[in-house]
């Protein structure tokens, strides 16, 4: 769905927490899981505005790509020139229906580094021409995920010009690049920028649980994203949403567990070993039952949905599995549609 300008505006009048872009997490799947607990927005793995531009069937692209009827996602483009991110806007807006477009400025790999990414840390000029360009592009809200800066914290100097350059919010991860996951995200450092700029600003790092959300609230920003911490727990959005802290027994997190590896197969489509369907669950699948330990050396072998409704079997048993199953045919349609067709 597309939906103008003001949608971090709209969104953000409710309350609530916002699924943080992750490469090979924030998937379609899980942004429904969180979308269905009350995230405020979701926001997509990045993509290369490069690949998009340039590459054969983006349409297809399983990382721009949404799933049947998703609503309040951003999209997250990765590059460092001008037209290109442009372009790379133009044809994110025409085939993955986002809500709003998002710079990553963040993305400390040797894979991006050089080509966007947080590199722009070091020469945000070259982020402000971007953003600017891709303002030109859309009518949509255009956003920036920023960390603190490339080696030392430049992050206001930063933000401010982001915002001179028209980016609607800007969200910041509470590190350095050079810091990588390391440390603990720097919370007195993300209230400064939330003070510094008239946009609203989205805070970043290390949130686990809604109160630990609550508490970073109270710094000044205007939502709190949660990356790892939604891994298996999209209750987290659902407590944010509603006010009450949710505490889903085995057996709720069990079936979701399962649930998540339906929509995996509704959404890639059902491949013999399990290569894009389901195996990329191993290391999620366990992050639903910390608590059961014992079946964690069946989660992470799964290579169909079968196996992961064994390895839940002693949680699934009377806990409206099978009801589950015709709720993921409705909104993705029969698992084993082909990529891309659905
Ligand atoms: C596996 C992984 C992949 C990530 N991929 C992206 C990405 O594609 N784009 C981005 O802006 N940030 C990315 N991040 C950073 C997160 O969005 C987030 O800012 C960071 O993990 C801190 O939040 P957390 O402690 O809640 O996870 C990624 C983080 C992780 C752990």
């Amino acid at each position: 769905m597309t939906c103008g300008p003001g949608f971090y505006a709209r969104r953000l009048s409710r309350p609530g927490a916002v699924l943080a872009p992750m490469a090979g997490y924030s998937d379609a799947p899980l942004r429904q899981l969180a979308a269905e607990e009350g995230a405020l927005w979701t926001v997509s793995e990045m993509i290369s505005a490069r690949g998009l531009v340039l590459g054969g069937d983006s349409e297809k692209l399983t990382l721009g790509r949404p799933y049947p009827g998703e609503a309040n996602r951003v999209v997250q483009l990765f590059g460092a020139e001008p037209d290109i991110l442009a372009e790379a806007v133009r044809r994110a807006q025409a085939w993955f229906t986002p809500a709003a477009l998002d710079l990553n400025m963040g993305c400390p790999v040797p894979k991006v580094r050089g080509r966007g990414g947080a590199c722009l840390l070091q020469t945000p000029e070259v982020a402000y021409d971007l953003v600017r360009a891709m303002r030109g592009a859309t009518e949509l809200d255009v956003s920036a995920k920023i960390r603190l800066g490339w080696d030392t914290n430049r992050s206001v100097e930063v933000a401010q010009g982001l915002a001179a350059a028209g980016a609607s919010l800007i969200t910041v991860h509470g590190r350095t690049s050079a810091q990588r996951y390391t440390g603990e995200a720097d919370w007195d450092a993300v209230a400064r920028v939330a003070a510094s700029v008239d946009v609203p600003v989205v805070g970043s790092g290390d949130v686990r649980s809604a109160a630990q959300a609550r508490a970073r609230l109270r710094s000044g920003v205007a939502a709190v994203m949660i990356g790892r911490g939604a891994v298996g727990n999209p209750w987290v959005f659902r407590a944010l949403a509603t006010g009450e802290d949710a505490a889903p027994d085995a057996g709720e997190r069990a079936r979701t567990a399962l649930r998540h590896a339906r929509l995996h197969v509704a959404f890639y489509g059902a491949d013999r070993f399990g290569l894009l369907s389901v195996r990329p669950l191993r290391k999620v699948l366990p992050q639903y039952l910390p608590d059961h330990p014992d079946l964690r050396e069946a989660l992470v072998q799964v290579n169909t949905v079968e196996d992961v409704e064994r390895a839940l079997a002693p949680l699934l048993a009377g806990s409206g599995a099978d009801e589950d199953r015709m709720k993921v045919y409705e909104i993705s349609g029969p698992p084993g549609g082909a990529r891309g067709m659905l």
